[in-house]
């Protein structure tokens, strides 16, 4: 399947993903393909180990590599990237630097939070937050449920882009710009959203945005990133920190805490280095192929999905509308775990969440793939709702 748009030749794109060689492979929710190129790229950093020892200089160029590379995927610039171990340790900083023992101490979330998102603000209460958490209805968050619970007093909202339990992607912008009214602070949590759709966190006007390299973005666990709008940088002053934080990492000063003045200051210690050359050669991948080339190939994919369910009568528990998902489509199941493994032993590769089969195919999965699922889930029909 050649695409027209830009005249990709999809199998050899797919020939790079040894795990399709054997696996129908649509688990890039949980954790992305690993292409030659990243495993080639890994070798090399264990391989410059046994040569060399250490290279300090150049590891720390892939550090900067990545962050170069992910401000490119997300349209802004380099200063306004932090490369962390996880979402969990920016949020967390960026979490440390707020003061909620004012009048506006609340925290906007919704059940469509990645447990870290939800957890690491409870645990502000200690330090005077209140979190309010916004419920889903059939699956959705009505814009209007924003309206009502952002006011003067929120100081920031977070919430994530696509919902990793039912694939149902919000109107960032548009929560952005309610919260910018109310002079509250926006966080998205696109992790499972980029690498799968153009998203120009500049243009969606929100403050800080999380993401990692593990899903869609080709890399490997154990290394994430953070932007924070330039404006608000120097107003943040993590309390949870470390060297690598510092304005000055090699001046080694125990006599005092003097942050980054950019978007470094919400990193901590030192850089996971393997875990960068693999996240450099998986964003590589993405800037090669294009975003508007994969959006396009997701787009025909998680429609083939969308077709076939609502053929077989299957429970669609992601919105049909392309615009209200990325690449994750769910069905509803009667037995979600039964149904996972039943797959696995006939070499397809899906997982779940609340009764939820997640299917996410990313740009190297084909219609075969589809297809193949489906035949599955045919002989499967009893666990499905
Ligand atoms: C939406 C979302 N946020 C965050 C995470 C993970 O956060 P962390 O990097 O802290 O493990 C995941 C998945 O692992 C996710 O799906």
């Amino acid at each position: 399947m050649t695409s027209p748009a830009n005249g990709q030749d999809w199998q050899q794109v797919r020939a790079r993903f040894p795990v399709l060689e054997h696996k129908t492979y649509l688990n890039s929710c949980s954790y992305g393909a690993l292409a030659h190129e990243v495993e080639a790229s890994l070798q090399r950093y264990l391989l410059a180990r046994n040569e060399n020892g250490a290279e300090w200089d150049y590891w720390l160029e892939r550090n900067e590599a990545v962050r170069t590379s992910v401000a490119r995927l997300i349209g802004v610039s380099a200063d306004e990237v932090a490369v962390t171990a996880s979402v969990s340790a920016g949020i967390d900083s960026v979490a440390s630097a707020l003061d909620f023992s004012g009048a506006r101490n609340k925290v906007v979330i919704t059940d469509f939070e990645f447990p870290t998102n939800a957890q690491i603000w409870y645990a502000q209460e200690a330090r005077g937050a209140r979190v309010i958490r916004i419920r889903a209805e059939d699956g959705r968050i009505p814009l209007e449920k924003f309206e009502r619970a952002i006011d003067e007093e929120t100081l920031i909202v977070a919430t994530a882009h696509v919902c990793f339990r039912n694939g149902a992607r919000q109107d960032i912008p548009a929560i952005a710009r309610m919260a910018r009214s109310k002079g509250a602070l926006m966080l998205a949590d696109a992790y499972q959203s980029l690498g799968t759709i153009r998203f120009d966190a500049g243009e969606a006007g929100v403050d800080i945005l999380v993401g990692g390299m593990l899903k869609y973005l080709l890399g490997t666990a154990g290394i994430a990133f953070m932007y924070v709008r330039k404006e608000l940088i120097a107003s943040l002053v993590p309390t949870v920190t470390g060297w690598f934080a510092q304005q000055d990492i090699t001046a080694m000063d125990i006599t005092r805490y003097a942050p980054a003045l950019s978007a470094r200051r919400f990193e901590a210690g030192t850089p996971p280095v393997p875990n960068t050359y693999m996240a450099e050669a998986g964003l590589a991948i993405l800037h090669e192929i294009g975003l508007d080339a994969i959006e396009a190939r997701i787009r025909v994919l998680t429609r083939a999905i969308r077709d076939a369910a609502l053929e077989a009568n299957y429970r669609l528990s992601t919105p049909a509308d392309p615009e209200q998902h990325a690449a994750m489509m769910t069905l509803d199941a009667t037995d979600d775990h039964r149904l996972v493994a039943e797959l696995a032993n006939e070499d397809i590769v899906v997982s779940c969440r609340d009764g939820r089969l997640r299917i996410a195919p990313h740009f190297y999965n084909d219609l075969a793939d589809i297809e193949r699922l489906f035949q599955a889930l045919h002989q499967h029909r009893r666990l499905l709702a």
